[in-house]
């Protein structure tokens, strides 16, 4: 039985202040809620702030990229043992690091090297545009950034990873992919992914949908069966919005 998994991605939103309190109140909605992970992940700024509110909270913290690197000349980038201590899991491949940074699938591959490498558990996210969807190519282009991340990973890492499926398209555009239809491309990467690893590697990893989830669509993505939770951008960065979400993923019944 896979863990269901509902992650907040606050983007470039927060100051530690205000992710203190946002942590703070999250941590109070979701205080005797069992069966769900709950991940947080603010900006670097606010790591420490929000670390000392997860821990304790038992909520799971991220960071939302980092470099691949141990050190070095990179002037502005952080690297993997600077997230671990704070975090247990790193976001790599974000739509939006690939689209307005330039990042390439052979970046997010050796980040993804590299988290395993220093015992982060990544989040991977993969989608297609509007353009190539609308050209038939979200199949193939998903698969072939599904292949890219993990080159040269063992099944034993793979097994560990989550996968976020989300959309160009429905992200942060209130335009969410419809349910049905998000539940076929998740069937169609896990069936990918058994064929690349094995069943019981593709069986063990979190798949996540991601792209204008609300609280009044959460239920509908956790009904598929290979959609086991869900990235989350703007709802997240409210408390009253994201706690509506935890509660009603919590009581969801399992997809
Ligand atoms: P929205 O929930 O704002 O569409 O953002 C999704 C996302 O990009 C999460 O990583």
């Amino acid at each position: 039985m896979r863990r269901p998994l509902i992650a907040g991605n606050w983007k470039m939103h927060k100051t530690a202040a205000e992710a203190r309190e946002l942590a703070r109140a999250v941590a109070l909605g979701c205080a005797g809620q069992d069966g769900l992970d709950v991940l947080l992940a603010p900006p670097y700024t606010a790591l420490s702030a929000v670390a000392e509110i997860a821990r304790p909270a038992g909520l799971l913290l991220a960071a939302q990229d980092m470099h691949w690197a141990e050190q070095g000349a990179f002037t502005g980038a952080i690297s993997p043992g600077m997230v671990a201590e704070w975090a247990s899991h790193v976001i790599l491949g974000h739509s939006e690091r690939r689209a307005l940074f330039g990042e390439t699938d052979i970046e997010v591959n050796r980040k993804l090297h590299a988290a395993f490498a220093q015992g982060l558990l990544p989040i991977i996210c993969v989608g297609e545009s509007a353009e190539q969807r609308d050209a038939g190519q979200a199949d193939a282009v998903v698969a072939a950034q599904v292949v890219a991340a993990f080159e040269g990973i063992p099944a034993d890492e793979a097994a560990r990873a989550i996968l976020a499926y989300e959309p160009v398209w429905a992200i942060g555009s209130g335009r969410a992919c419809d349910p049905a239809e998000a539940a076929r491309m998740m069937a169609r990467l896990r069936a990918g992914l058994a064929e690349r690893f094995d069943a019981r590697t593709a069986q063990a990893m979190r798949l996540l949908y991601g792209g204008s989830v609300k609280p009044d669509n959460i239920r509908d993505y956790l009904a598929a069966a290979d959609i086991d939770g869900a990235l989350v951008g703007g709802a997240s960065l409210g408390a009253e919005s994201f706690n509506t979400l935890l509660r009603l993923s919590a009581s969801a019944p399992p997809g």
